[in-house]
């Protein structure tokens, strides 16, 4: 099995970038976000106090979080409830960057994330999965680009979407996600060291992609012939 690594910081294009280059490669994508996102909502919805850690561990008991794929396309299921579109907003963004500090939050999604790379070729995005979850993943990139750049394109799909925001509240979350992720005792958000960068702050969406799919091609049929 062959598996992609893909981590960075809120905003880099992970998920749009990832989803395309799986579908060229013909790889199941696997957005590990979607699942901290699912634990956040169902905090959010049992009055959790998120700052608590062991209120958010004791909860963890009753919740069950995990992907199915339906055409190729990952939904997230809450339980029973496919909640792929409740786990967009603002809101629950903030919330899962929240419950993703929590080392027993952590735990609890590592077996799941694991098991997916052990009989699918997987590209998975994060921002752990190259150092923790697939430390022998064959290519591991860390996407970047500059948190104005970032705010910019978040901003963009929110509005696409019909979301009510504006850019500097979009900037701020993403900077206060941003120290969240990178500051946090466990698993927090680094380049692994056998990674490596590509800053996306100049390219299109499509130059993007292709940079990602050369790179993954180039490693991968290195590789082979090593
Ligand atoms: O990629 P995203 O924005 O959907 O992720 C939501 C939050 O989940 C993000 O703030 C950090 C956390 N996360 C994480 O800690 N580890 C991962 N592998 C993926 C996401």
């Amino acid at each position: 099995m062959t598996a992609i690594a893909i981590d960075g910081p809120t905003g880099a294009g992970k998920s749009t970038i990832a989803r395309r280059t799986a579908q060229e490669l013909g790889f199941i994508y696997v957005d590990t976000g979607a699942l901290y996102r699912a634990i956040g909502l169902s905090m959010l919805r049992r009055g959790i106090d998120l700052e608590n850690p062991a209120a958010v561990e004791s909860a963890l008991d009753e919740i069950r979080v995990f992907l199915r794929f339906q055409n190729g396309e990952q939904r997230v299921m809450l339980g029973n409830e496919d909640v792929s579109d409740q786990i967009r907003t603002a809101e629950v963004s903030m919330a899962a960057s929240r419950v993703s500090a929590v080392p027993a939050v952590r735990e609890f999604l590592f077996q799941l994330q694991r098991d997916m790379a052990k009989s699918n070729n997987v590209i998975m995005d994060g921002r752990d999965i190259g150092t923790v979850v697939l430390p022998n993943a064959q290519v591991k990139i860390f996407l970047t680009a500059s948190p104005e750049i970032r705010a910019r394109r978040r901003f963009e799909e929110m509005i696409a979407k019909g979301m009510q925001t504006t850019y500097e509240d979009v900037l701020s979350d993403l900077q206060q996600r941003d120290y969240n992720d990178t500051h946090r005792a466990i698993a927090p958000l680094k380049a692994a060291s056998d990674s490596i960068t590509l800053d996306t702050s100049g390219d299109t969406f499509d130059q993007a992609v292709e940079r990602v799919l050369a790179l993954i091609k180039s490693r991968i049929s290195a590789d082979m012939h090593s």
